[in-house]
């Protein structure tokens, strides 16, 4: 157990909700910002909620927003933490080609804004960036820490930045600060628009009856898919070392998406060909079309290695939807009291 503390951006999303709960087993005070919402969200964190008058509580939550640096530069003062993760980003890449600008400010310039707020409170803090494989786009496989970068989208461009800038402030200022250069993790607990959790629900109300058609773009790309709540761990032994450097943090394994729809809906006795449809508008401008990682310096340094592949995602995702739809709720929603009080009463 630590008694250290931690500042999360991006709690609210998939990998944050992940690294909050392995940082509270460890003993962290973790604090996470949130961004206003006129709806509550943070589903995702509900059952890691604890009251905050409980003394024992360790997890707090406070509004901020990546665009907005004096606030981030006011909270770091306020919580003092030993470890940053900046997970905060517009992560979708067929979004990031509809709001380009939108995607540079929080995606590129936010990182620049925390960085900038870590140096000029001076504070000694390890800062995490959360890195994709979506920079090396075109680029064939296998992709390493050297692979030349060529992304392929204003989010793979927006992330470019956010890597450099990153390694700028380690070089430059001598802070440390680490890039995470993460490919594909999914979960139960993955957004509904990205295409596996896409997948995991119409196989699943397919099976119920609830619909019949799924429509998709490209099952043509191919993506190193890898499990969430394994990747996370990744994350934390970077922070962990005794100087900062950047890792890949792969499977080193490739499917195509149509392979992934393949195994979703045999694993529910259905054939997809009979419910998926094709619709150009789930197409990319620009599209990367085969990620492989080569995680071998992350298992070699960090002892980092994956247990779970796609085949084996597929199935765990299409099981925590029948579990969901049998209890008649979403995978992420718990029933328990909400974080959102807390905030609320800011
Ligand atoms: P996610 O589920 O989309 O979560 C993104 C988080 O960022 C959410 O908490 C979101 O808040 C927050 N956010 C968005 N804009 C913000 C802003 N302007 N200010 C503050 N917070 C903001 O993403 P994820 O899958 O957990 O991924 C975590 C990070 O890793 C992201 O930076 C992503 O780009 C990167 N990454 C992901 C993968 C992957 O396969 N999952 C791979 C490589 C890199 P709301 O909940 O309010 O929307
Ligand atoms: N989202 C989506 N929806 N993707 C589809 C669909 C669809 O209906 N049909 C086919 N695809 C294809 C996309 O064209 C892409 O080639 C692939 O499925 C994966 O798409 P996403 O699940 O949206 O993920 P991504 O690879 O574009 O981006 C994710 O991984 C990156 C790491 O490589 C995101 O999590 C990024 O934030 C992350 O950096």
């Amino acid at each position: 157990m630590t008694a250290k503390t931690a500042l999360i951006t991006g709690i609210t999303g998939q990998d944050g909700s992940y690294l909050s709960e392995l940082l509270l087993d460890k003993g962290y005070t973790v604090h996470g910002v949130v961004r206003r919402a006129s709806t509550f969200n943070t589903c995702r964190i509900d059952h890691l909620y604890r009251d905050p008058h409980d003394p024992d509580t360790r997890l707090f939550l406070h509004y901020g927003d990546l665009t907005d640096g004096s606030r981030m530069a006011c909270l770091l003062d306020q919580v003092q933490p030993d470890e940053v993760y900046n997970l905060a980003a517009q992560s979708h890449v067929r979004v990031s080609f509809d709001e380009p600008e939108f995607t540079g400010d929080t995606t590129a310039l936010g990182t620049t804004r925390l960085l900038e707020a870590i140096r000029m409170t001076g504070l000694p803090c390890r800062y995490y960036q959360a890195s994709s494989s979506e920079m090396f786009g075109a680029t064939p496989p296998p992709q390493h820490e050297s692979t030349p970068f060529h992304p392929r989208s204003p989010y793979g461009v927006a992330k470019l930045y956010a890597y450099w800038i990153t390694r700028n402030y380690r070089e430059a200022y001598g802070l440390y600060a680490v890039n995470g250069i993460l490919f594909n993790h999914e979960s139960p607990r993955r957004g509904p628009t990205f295409v596996t959790r896409k997948v995991a629900t119409a196989a699943t109300r397919i099976k119920a009856g609830l619909q019949d058609v799924l429509y998709l773009g490209n099952l043509d790309a191919r993506r190193d898919w890898g499990y969430a709540a394994e990747y996370v761990e990744a994350m934390w032994l970077m922070l962990q070392q005794e100087d900062p450097d950047d890792y890949v943090v792969a499977t080193g394994t490739s499917y195509s998406v149509r392979d992934f729809v393949e195994y979703s809906f045999a694993h529910l006795d259905l054939d997809w060909r009979d419910h998926v449809r094709f619709d150009k508008r789930y197409l990319r401008p620009a599209e990367v079309d085969d990620l492989v990682g080569d995680a071998s310096k992350a298992e070699q340094v960090l002892g980092w290695r994956p247990r779970v592949r796609a085949p084996e995602l597929a199935r765990l995702m299409v099981d925590a939807e029948l579990n969901a739809l049998s209890r008649n709720t979403g995978p992420t929603v718990p029933a328990v009291p909400s974080p959102a009080h807390t905030l609320a009463s800011h």
